[in-house]
Order: C-alpha cells, then sequence, then structure tokens
C-alpha cells in the first residue's frame, strides 16, 4: 500500500530557470510548504543537468538533501567517448539520486532506440539511482485502442532489470495529455496498473501528464505511487499549495 512515506512527488522542471532563478524557487518553495508534508513526502526535483551541481551543494548547506532528491532529466546510453552533447551516469553520480529516463520529450528527439533507454536504465541502476522510467502512447495509439500493447513494448526491456531492483518505478505519461490539460480515465489508468502490475510484478507505478492543484486529489486518489508533475511545478508558491492536496 502506498503511504505518504513511500509515494513519489517528481517536479520535472524541464529547460526552465538558470541557477539564481532556481534558488528564488527554492527559497518561495521553502517557505510556503508545509515542511511537515515535504518531510513524509520527499521531493524528487529533476532540473537542467547545468544546475544540478549547485542544487547538490546548496541543499547539503541547507541540511535538505534528505528530503529534496536532485534528479538528472536524462542520461546517455554510454559511458564515456566521443558523444558529444551527452552526459553519463558517471559524470552526475555524486550530484544526484535517481534519474528520469525514456520522457516523450527526449523520445521525440529520435536519438535513442526503445534498447539505448534500457540501456540507460541498467546504467543507473548500476548507479544505485533510482529510475523513474517514462512510458507513454500517443493520441493516435489511444484512440486507437493500442496503449497496452505499446507499453509494452517500451518496458519489455525492463523486465530483467526490476527483478533485480527495487529502484525502478514506472512513470505512465501517455503524451497527449503531457501540458494539454487532458487526463485519462481513472478506470483507464487503473486498467493500465493492472496489466504492468500482471507484466512487472510489484514494480510501482507513477502518473504524469497535466497534473495541478485543481486535480492532484483526484490523481491522488488512483492509488498510485506518485506525480510526475511538468508545468504545475513551475510556480513555487502554487507548487507548495499542492503539497496540502496529497
Ligand atoms: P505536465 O508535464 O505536468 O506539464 O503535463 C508532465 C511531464 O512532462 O512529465
Amino acid at each position: 500500500m502506498t503511504t505518504k512515506q513511500n509515494r513519489i512527488i517528481i517536479a520535472n522542471h524541464k529547460m526552465h530557470f538558470n541557477f539564481s532563478q532556481l534558488k528564488s524557487w527554492l527559497d518561495i518553495f521553502l517557505s510556503e510548504v508545509n515542511l511537515n508534508l515535504l518531510n513524509q513526502t520527499k521531493l524528487y526535483l529533476a532540473v537542467p543537468a547545468s544546475n544540478l551541481f549547485q542544487l547538490n551543494q546548496t541543499l547539503r548547506d541547507m541540511n535538505l538533501s534528505q528530503i529534496i532528491i536532485p534528479v538528472a532529466q536524462s542520461i546517455s546510453p554510454h559511458t564515456e567517448g566521443a558523444y558529444t552533447g551527452q552526459i553519463s551516469i558517471q559524470q552526475l553520480d555524486s550530484l544526484i539520486g535517481a534519474v528520469i529516463i525514456g520522457h516523450s520529450e527526449v523520445r521525440t528527439t529520435n536519438i535513442y532506440t526503445d534498447q539505448d533507454y534500457w540501456q540507460m536504465a541498467k546504467l543507473a541502476l548500476e548507479s544505485n539511482k533510482k529510475v523513474f522510467f517514462c512510458a507513454g502512447e500517443s493520441l493516435e495509439q489511444y484512440n486507437n485502442g493500442q496503449t497496452i500493447s505499446f507499453l509494452g513494448k517500451q518496458l519489455e526491456g525492463l523486465n530483467d532489470l526490476h527483478n533485480s531492483s527495487d529502484k525502478v518505478y514506472i512513470c505512465y505519461e501517455p503524451i497527449w495529455a503531457i501540458g494539454s490539460g487532458h487526463q485519462p480515465k481513472l478506470t483507464e489508468i487503473l486498467n493500465i496498473k493492472t496489466h504492468l502490475l500482471e507484466q512487472f510484478w510489484k514494480v510501482p507505478m507513477l502518473y504524469g501528464g497535466s497534473v495541478d492543484i485543481e486535480n492532484v486529489d483526484l490523481v491522488s486518489s488512483f492509488g498510485l505511487n506518485g506525480i510526475l508533475i511538468g508545468g504545475a511545478s513551475l510556480d513555487a508558491k502554487k507548487f507548495a499549495r499542492l503539497y496540502d492536496c496529497l
């Protein structure tokens, strides 16, 4: 059963904020959030790679590194070499506690294959990081009733990994729900949860896609293990209030 203690909240800042903006965000968030609630439900904060070093340092200085965990938004499927623009898990190792892998905004670049995403998960687990592995169908696939089969394909290569680790989380993020204001029905999410849990024994499942203060209580009632929040995490004050609704 998911309790507040083991529930995961991920704020995905995407490509927003330089460090000074992030520090202001953090100061406002901390002045507004109910610290008891934050202590109960840790925040996984996914920021651009350029902010990770200073974020890590700042959280240590503020004695917050146990309750706000820096997260990388992606990593390379390679460990080292001539891969301009990529960052390996080793290079981020001391800065983060978790990695988002296979976010649809990364997938749309078509740089990586499914095998690459599974390899990223393997490398992150070898570095003892939590893996937030995103999967989600397009609107066309959703309308054609292909959601479950498509998710199965994206998640197939995780089969071996999750058996050896309790650090794998599946983030169900329908592409058509991200930043659109639309969401799947409760029954559809529960159906996916049932199928995924049958296929991936005991893998915790998170949901992401247009979660906001107005609907977070509904999403919380889905009985999932956590939520990934993009756009609604950018306003620190509003995001702090969201914690009250969990
Ligand atoms: P959204 O983004 O909350 O803005 O829909 C979610 C995500 O991209 O993970």
